[in-house]
């Protein structure tokens, strides 16, 4: 089994960027404990970030026949991006949505999620625990035969 990570814009500066909202971990930090997790279990796992909308589009589509669950923090695309949304459900590969912030509790453009509706589920609010959190789900999603 593959799980795919992906991150959207301004993710890779994870560590200097607002760390009063975001947290004090470096994007590789985060990844570093996901990929000691998903190890030990056993499981495949890649991680991709882009600030480019289509650079992520073409990763969705590469995950055909290779990934089987996308975990993926959107950043700000989250918001509007429908082409990252008709990726996802083109590819129609299970994806779990990750916000570090609790997007619902800031200003009230963060409050749409065009993704939302489409993932298994989202796990927002909890900082870098929320990617580890998503990645158990991820975990036990895949154990139930997906
Ligand atoms: C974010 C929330 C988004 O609103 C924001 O644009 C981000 C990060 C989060 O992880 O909390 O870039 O996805």
């Amino acid at each position: 089994a593959k799980i795919l990570v992906i991150n959207g814009p301004n993710l890779n500066l994870l560590g200097i960027r607002e760390p009063g909202i975001y947290g004090r971990k470096t994007l590789e930090e985060i990844n570093e404990e996901l990929r000691r997790e998903a190890e030990s279990q056993g499981v495949e796992i890649e991680f991709f970030q882009s600030n480019h909308e289509g650079e992520i589009v073409d990763k969705i589509h590469d995950c055909l026949n290779k990934v089987n669950i996308i975990i993926i923090n959107a950043g700000a695309f989250t918001h509007y991006s429908i082409a990252i949304r008709d990726a996802l459900q083109a590819v129609n590969i299970p994806a779990i949505e990750v916000h570090l912030s609790n997007i619902y509790k800031r200003e009230e453009f963060r409050h749409k999620s065009v993704i939302a509706d489409i993932a298994v589920g989202g796990i927002y609010g909890f900082g870098d625990l929320s990617y580890r959190l998503a990645l158990e789900a991820a975990l036990a999603f895949l154990q139930q035969g997906h």
